[in-house]
């Protein structure tokens, strides 16, 4: 279950989070939480002995240089993250991401051995002009371009759908479940089956503590990418041990 924060949270508020936190001592999922990356340091404290791994939201594929206002992975790395968040349907629509960066940025975060979440997903004319499937083989074969099975078993990916990301409509259960499988497919035909089965694929695009189970419960749904409900720590909790 992993918390998308986007451009939310103070360094204070960050505190204030993991602290008012409680989750279920006996969980069936891993917890991640991606701050800004000025409360990451925060965050990475607050965590220690917890059981939650802190991601980056991006990451730049150079590992330093002039690139003025970017990030790296040795950089995120260090820090304590263990995970980052590629390709996120706000970075393709508002910063230019495409899927040759999103290759890029991934090539990045495995060298600097962190897990990447590769988002992928289509607007909402992509799905009515029936293009979900296409526009997912495309994002997924862009993105793992060159990528030799033993890169692509260390990743994440996050099924996203765009119309569902912070409007409240939710992907019905058996929308999530049929762009999934396909995905997995995806994925079995590039690296074979058991990688396939072993991937997890998360859904993200209004989760909330009421959809949550119905979601999970789907057989290709493997977790969940939140943003709204991850701010507030009651729903995370709630998300956590509804998984
Ligand atoms: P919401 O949960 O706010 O719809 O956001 C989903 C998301 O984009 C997570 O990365």
């Amino acid at each position: 279950m992993a918390a998308n924060w986007k451009m939310h949270k103070t360094v204070a508020e960050t505190r204030e989070f993991f602290t008012a936190l409680t989750l279920p001592a006996a969980r069936a999922c891993a917890v991640v939480v991606a701050p800004p990356y000025l409360a990451i340091p925060a965050a990475v404290e607050a965590a220690r002995g917890r059981d939650i791994a802190i991601a980056g939201q991006n990451l730049y594929w150079e590992s330093k240089g002039a690139f003025t206002g970017e990030i790296s992975g040795p950089m995120l790395a260090a820090a304590g993250c263990g995970y980052v968040i590629i390709g996120h349907s706000e970075r393709r629509q508002y910063f230019g991401e495409t899927d040759a960066t999103v290759n890029r940025r991934l090539v990045a975060a495995l060298a600097a051995n962190l897990t990447p979440i590769v988002c992928v997903g289509e607007t909402l004319p992509e799905r009515e002009a029936g293009q979900v499937e296409a526009v997912l083989r495309r994002q997924f074969t862009g993105g793992f371009e060159g990528l030799d099975a033993t890169a692509a078993q260390r990743c994440v990916l996050a099924y996203e759908p765009v119309w569902a990301i912070g409007t409240g409509k939710v992907a019905t259960p058996e929308q999530a479940q049929q762009a999934q499988a396909f995905l997995r497919a995806c994925v079995q035909e590039r690296f074979g089956a058991e990688l396939a089965m072993g991937m997890s694929i998360l859904y993200g695009g209004s989760v909330k503590p009421d959809n949550v189970k119905s979601l999970m419960a789907q057989p290709d749904v493997d977790g969940g990418l939140v943003g709204g409900a991850s701010l507030d720590p009651v729903a995370f909790a709630a998300l956590v041990a509804g998984f």
